[in-house]
């Protein structure tokens, strides 16, 4: 399995070669991959390479190794709902196969179809955002909902991405995304690298920009939707939308249907806290004063009433969400996320 190491960017675009599930693992855990729809995948491809690695040749024990890697690969982040998506949905996959051979040629044929529908997924979603987008517009997003935060195109950048397709002319702006930096590191990188005017901002300038009139639409990622309609999104993404609420600004959170997690309510949901050395050090150097306590919380929620819609591959799913969300799914032929975390 090789992916690009995201810790290395911008400054080097570096490919990491894995042959295990727990470097898999690891490699979440420490952010190499990273952004929900990426990590689905590259949890169910840790699966795939378990499949492939086991010397076993009783169906049971065989299982037994897989169900070992799958919940190694589950305890790596909790929040992003589409990484047991993955994980379940390859674990079915091997669940219904009648032989080892037969259980490692499906989970790998299962993750080749897995990979090749995330694309396609996110061009359609692209499309159903495009048209919310006007030309001339300034998009404020969050984080990074990318290519590199899925296996291309990406979500929110999907969205811009098939605007720009469109022929308009679309300005993002872009919150560096302290602590990781996913912003200023990885959207921009992307945008850049598109051709696509970009302007990076700190964090703490995004009251300001929406109220002196600079942004059009808020366009964010989401990690996780759940059932009754709340947003799961990178820190910093609740405070855009409470902004955007107060100086009537179209709020949209751009995600592929495994992102829809139509098991659980709101408070059903962990928000994963990150280190603490995240926040205390900048790049490897200290810019707290020991002593200090710190909190890293990595994720945050936004409750519907601050949602204008959701933008997704099933469609615009509008208000009432929690009615709406689940006529979506069920009108929807891919598997939604009816997963283990
Ligand atoms: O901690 P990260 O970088 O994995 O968080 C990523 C985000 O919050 C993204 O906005 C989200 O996963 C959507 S990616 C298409």
């Amino acid at each position: 399995m090789k992916m690009i190491d995201q810790t290395a960017l911008p400054g080097k675009l570096a490919y990491v070669t894995y042959t295990r599930p727990e470097q898999v693992a690891e490699a979440i855990k420490a952010m190499v991959v990273r952004g929900a729809p990426a990590i689905g995948v590259a949890a169910a491809m840790g699966v795939a390479l378990a499949a492939a690695r086991s010397k076993k040749k009783d169906l049971g024990e065989f299982m037994k190794e897989l169900e070992f890697s799958a919940s190694l690969l589950r305890s790596t982040r909790p929040t992003a709902v589409n990484l047991f998506w993955g994980i379940d949905r390859v674990m079915r996959s091997a669940r219904a196969a009648k032989s080892t051979a037969e259980a490692r040629k499906s989970v790998s044929k299962e993750v080749k179809i897995m990979e090749e529908e995330d694309i396609e997924t996110n061009r359609r979603l692209g499309r159903v955002g495009a048209d919310l987008i006007d030309d001339g517009d300034t998009v404020l997003t969050q984080c990074n909902a990318g290519a590199l935060a899925t296996v291309g195109y990406g979500t929110a950048l999907g969205v811009v991405r098939a605007a720009v397709e469109q022929g308009k002319l679309v300005k993002v702006l872009v919150p560096e995304t302290r602590p990781a930096l996913q912003g200023a590191r990885l959207t921009a990188f992307e945008l850049v690298t598109d051709g696509i005017d970009c302007t990076v901002i700190p964090d703490t300038a995004v009251g300001h920009m929406i109220r002196v009139g600079r942004v059009d639409k808020v366009i964010v990622g989401a990690d996780r939707i759940t059932r009754d309609g709340f947003v799961f999104n990178k820190i910093g993404t609740y405070q855009e939308a409470v902004l955007a609420d107060r100086h009537n600004v179209p709020f949209y959170p751009a995600a592929p249907h495994s992102t829809f997690d139509i098991v659980r309510t709101h408070d059903q949901v962990i928000i994963e806290e990150r280190s603490f050395d995240e926040v205390v050090h900048i790049r490897g150097r200290r810019i707290v004063p020991k002593g200090v306590s710190i909190a890293n919380p990595a994720f945050d929620m936004t409750p519907p009433e601050l949602v204008t819609a959701l933008v997704s591959d099933m469609g615009l799913v509008r208000k009432p969400f929690k009615l709406n969300i689940l006529r979506a799914i069920s009108q929807s032929p891919p598997s939604p996320s009816m997963s283990s975390g």
